[in-house]
């Protein structure tokens, strides 16, 4: 009985790559597409869970926009905005910190990763972040939410507090928001090591495109990307156990909007050193018109702040009126 609504979330919290793009701001353009309702949001309520330096976090909030637009969200077809400028995420939190328990949070394995053996001198807000991720979906009654598989858990406890919520104040009132998982194919490996995510965190740069990245420096790093001897086979069966091969045909493939057998019956049989200079013309045939246009909206950024404050404002038409009816129901 809910209407569908898709909600998610990025942190700005620093250089967006091409595992951003392809794992999650193409699928969210996608999901735009379809003509459901579409909710994205800056989450920089997330990003000062571990300190961050305010202008930085300023910059990063502005850039994620860019980023964002530049990679196709249109602002009049999506609700695009700055998490801590729709209050009402914070409101909600704090009811669902009263209604999650330690030990569900005290589970979360990104937790247990994130505080490691240093947990008392974690933020109490990392420590609560489950609960504030489950405010930003079920606020605005979100039915769908794309996550990675790192935030499986997350969304899990997500539908375990609308559920509680639903049952301790016999009401019918949050939605138990299904995940939408993204597939294999959409996870970006790093350049340098097959076995890992493609991910701002690692400290070598040539692991990865970012999103700002020319097209010189797309072709380099591509040029220079780890792969195996063998060429490329004539099926995805021959990718088993070829991380890296694998990693190459998978981006070519999300970027070119097809699959990995349709792309193996093109260049089947070629030689990387073949492959790769392909690639790179898809790569920056797709990504340079990305970072110029990132580039352009961060000249002036009077753009992008409007966009945002409009953004907020269609937002909170529609979380408002959710938390009063939350605040009834407690009873506040
Ligand atoms: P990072 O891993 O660089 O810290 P985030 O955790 O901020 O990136 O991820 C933001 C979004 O981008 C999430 O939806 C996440 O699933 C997606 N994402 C991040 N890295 C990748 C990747 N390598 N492949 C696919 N999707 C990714
Ligand atoms: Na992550």
């Amino acid at each position: 009985s809910f209407t569908p609504r898709v909600f998610s979330g990025i942190q700005p919290s620093g250089d967006l790559h091409l595992g951003n793009y392809l794992g999650a701001m193409k699928r969210f353009v996608d999901m735009q597409e379809t003509g459901i309702e579409t909710v994205y949001c800056m989450v920089d309520m997330h990003a000062i869970t571990v300190w961050q330096d305010p202008e930085k976090l300023r910059h990063a909030t502005r850039e994620l926009c860019a980023g964002f637009i530049a990679a196709g969200i249109d602002p009049a077809k999506s609700i695009l905005f700055n998490q801590s400028q729709v209050p009402e995420h914070a409101q909600l939190a704090w009811i669902f910190n009263c209604v999650a328990r330690m030990g569900w949070m005290q589970r979360m394995t990104q937790w247990k990763d994130k505080a490691g053996k240093n947990a008392q001198n974690a933020s109490l807000g990392l420590f609560a972040y489950p609960a504030l991720m489950a405010a930003d979906i079920l606020v605005y009654h979100a039915t769908h939410v794309p996550v990675g598989e790192d935030q499986k858990q997350h969304l899990e406890l997500t539908r375990d507090i609308a559920t509680k919520f639903n049952h301790d104040y016999g009401a019918d009132f949050f939605p138990i928001t299904e995940p939408v998982i993204e597939g294999a194919a959409t996870r970006v490996m790093s350049f340098r090591d097959g076995s890992k995510k493609m991910s701002k965190s690692d400290p070598s740069d040539a692991s990865r495109i970012n999103m700002t990245d020319d097209s010189d420096t797309i072709a380099k790093k591509i040029r220079k990307a780890k792969t195996d001897p063998e060429g490329l086979p004539s099926e995805a069966e021959g990718l088993e156990g070829r991380p890296e091969a694998r990693n190459l045909v998978n981006i070519y493939a999300a970027l070119a909007d097809t699959s990995v057998d349709a792309v193996l019956k093109d260049v089947g049989g070629k030689q990387f050193s073949e492959f790769k200079p392909i690639l790179s013309e898809l790569a920056v045939e797709k990504l340079a018109p990305i970072s110029g246009e990132m580039a352009r909206l961060m000249q002036d950024t009077s753009e992008i702040d409007k966009i945002l404050d409009h953004g907020a404002e269609r937002a909170r038409a529609i979380a408002s009126p959710i938390l009063k009816k939350t605040y009834e129901i407690v009873g506040m």
